[in-house]
Parts: C-alpha cells; sequence; structure tokens
C-alpha cells in the first residue's frame, strides 16, 4: 500500500508538471482526490490493514494528500501567471512608433460668417426663422409688390419648379411667411440659401446665401433701422466701421437703402479691394412697404417695420478678405484650412 501511495504521488507529479489549462488541472485533481480518484480507493482498503500498520498507512495517505493538494494549488498559481504575461506580451504598445495624424475638420468660412452673424442679431434679442427654398411665385414675388412682368424679377431670374413653384431668389419670401402667421411684435432674421441663374464669376453663383431680417412692432423707424445696422457693422468688420445708406428702390419697402459699409481693407481712404471708392455695399434695407403688411392682414395704421436683406457670401469676403467668391465652394483644402 505504501507503494501504491508513493506511485500515486509520483505520477500526480509528472502530470502536473505538462498540464497547460485551467481545465486539465481540474481533471488531474478528480483523477487523483475525487471521490472516485486513486487516493481515495487507496484509503478504501485501508480497513483490511492490521492496527499497527493502519496509522502508518493513515499518516502517509494524508501526507499525500496534503501534498498533491498543494502542488496543485501551486500549478494553478503558475497557469494564471503564465496567461497574465502572455496577455501582457501580446498588448504591449510600441509608445516609439509614429502615430498617424488624424486630419482634423473646420467649420466652413460661410458657416463661420453665418454662426456671428446669427449671434449678433440673438444678441439683439432676435429669433432665428426659416423657410422653404423651393418656394411659390406668390411669396417670392407677388406678395412682396412684385407681380407678374414688373421689371425687378428680371434681375432674379431664377430656376422654374413650374408655373408658380420656384427656387427662392432671397429670403425676403421668409418675412410674408412670419407676418402671415404672427402679429407683432415681430422680431427675426432668417438666414438660408438662395438661388438665382447666374452665371459664375469672381462676385456671382448661382447659388448663395442671405440672412434677412425683419421688425415689425408700434412706433418702429428708419432710425431704429440705421442704429440696428450700425451695431451689426462694428461687431462684424470692426468698431471703426462706419455706414452709409443710398436711396435705392425695393417694391416691397418704402423708403428704400442700400446699405455700404467704410471699406474693410482701407477704412475708407479708397483701395484695390472698394474700387477706390471707399464704400462697399453690402445689403439692402427699408421700411417695410405698407402694401405688404396688409397683405399679411396687419394693419400698416397700427405697426410699422423695418426689413433687411444682407449677403452672406460678400460679408464673408470681406471678414476674411477673400479675393474671389469661387474659393468659397470649390472645397480646396489648402484654402479651407486657413480660417
Ligand atoms: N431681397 C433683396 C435682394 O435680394 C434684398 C433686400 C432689400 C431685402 C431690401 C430686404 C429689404 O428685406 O428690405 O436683393
Amino acid at each position: 500500500m505504501k507503494e501504491q501511495l508513493n506511485n500515486i504521488k509520483d505520477s500526480a507529479q509528472k502530470e502536473l508538471s505538462n498540464i497547460k489549462s485551467i481545465q486539465e488541472l481540474e481533471d488531474i485533481r478528480i483523477k487523483f482526490l475525487g471521490k472516485k480518484g486513486e487516493l481515495t480507493s487507496v484509503l478504501r482498503g485501508m480497513g483490511a490493514l492490521s492496527a499497527e500498520e493502519r496509522p502508518v498507512i493513515g499518516q502517509l495517505a494524508n501526507e499525500v494528500r496534503a501534498f498533491l493538494e498543494n502542488e496543485i494549488e501551486n500549478a494553478k498559481m503558475e497557469l494564471v501567471r503564465r496567461e497574465r504575461s502572455s496577455a501582457l506580451e501580446k498588448e504591449v504598445i510600441d509608445v516609439t512608433i509614429p502615430g498617424k495624424r488624424k486630419n482634423l475638420g473646420k467649420r466652413h468660412p460661410l458657416s463661420m460668417v453665418m454662426d456671428e452673424i446669427k449671434n449678433i442679431f440673438i444678441g439683439m434679442g432676435y429669433e432665428i426663422a426659416e423657410g422653404p427654398e423651393i418656394e411659390l411665385d406668390y411669396y417670392n414675388f407677388e406678395a412682396l409688390n412684385i407681380p407678374q412682368g414688373h421689371p425687378a424679377r428680371d434681375t432674379q431670374d431664377t430656376f422654374y419648379i413650374n408655373q408658380n413653384m420656384l427656387l427662392r431668389t432671397q429670403t425676403s419670401p421668409v418675412q410674408i411667411r412670419i407676418m402671415e402667421k404672427s402679429q407683432p411684435p415681430i422680431k427675426i432674421i432668417c438666414p438660408g440659401r438662395v438661388y438665382r441663374s447666374d452665371a459664375v464669376d469672381a462676385t456671382h453663383s448661382p447659388i448663395f446665401h442671405q440672412v434677412e431680417g425683419l421688425v415689425v412692432d408700434k412706433g418702429v423707424t428708419m432710425g431704429d433701422l440705421v442704429g440696428t445696422l450700425e451695431v451689426f457693422a462694428k461687431s462684424i468688420f470692426g468698431e471703426n466701421t462706419k455706414i452709409r445708406l443710398r436711396p435705392h428702390h425695393f417694391p416691397f419697402t418704402e423708403p428704400s437703402a442700400e446699405v455700404d459699409v467704410s471699406c474693410w481693407t482701407c477704412g475708407g481712404k479708397g483701395c484695390r479691394v472698394c474700387k477706390n471708392e471707399g464704400w462697399i455695399e453690402i445689403l439692402g434695407a427699408g421700411m417695410v412697404h405698407p402694401k405688404v403688411l396688409k397683405i399679411c392682414g396687419i394693419d400698416p395704421e397700427v405697426y410699422s417695420g423695418f426689413a433687411f436683406g444682407l449677403g452672406v457670401e460678400r460679408t464673408a469676403m470681406g471678414r476674411f478678405n477673400i479675393d474671389d467668391l469661387r474659393h468659397l465652394y470649390e472645397n480646396d483644402v489648402r484654402f479651407l484650412k486657413q480660417f
């Protein structure tokens, strides 16, 4: 029996030295120490021993069990350690390898200027309004006091979906849509895309952007318009900027004006950018025509309002000193990176 026990010890030790997984370890534990295991079956035979032999063999059996338990535990720890270090080896990061540079995108200069404009007017208490780019002739022209055959239509030729539907040529139709469904006080801006069938050159594109503004309330005057535009021009082009209103005609405002800002390059002295005029035109504006108010269900005897329409491309070109509008649409990363 003594020999049997020693054999068990030897063969268990040998098997333990070759194991590769926790599962194999568990198999060995069951094989030697389990209920039907080899050690247990030896112990079962102890009843046949003499009274002198029994304690000797019993002690030896206990020693073998303790030894095996200990060996199994050690083997387990060794396995865990090996697994962990091989995982660490696999996951090792070589911090000396050059990284991959990620090209971060940026906001487009037009979006930047658009956001600046929005922020300036939000700061003055305006809300942002929106309207459709595919517009009815009624909103784009008719309700703005530009009936069929009116010469103002010629300067804003556009793309027609059908006789009544077109790509809007201006953001002004949003004025009508807003006034139709709300009563004063109204104080909104509408930034958006507009279309005209113009050939592309340094200052023209068939798709461009405007920001429309509209304020209607009791007692709104031309003075309010001028003050508002002054705040706007100084915020976007700098504190020293001046504005100038030139009489003009728009069918939906009366009186109307074209508004210039002092040249952002020379400050008004005259240079190449302002074609030696010292001034650059950036928007159209005026007092909302009583006819337009009436069409929208607002009483012109009680309320008055001002409106303006601003070219975003032109503003961006001034803000960033861009000399050709086409740069804004060519998506050349070398250009776009500069802002
Ligand atoms: N919609 C005009 C244009 O595109 C600009 C304009 C002029 C807008 C006068 C206005 C305004 O709101 O009052 O040429």
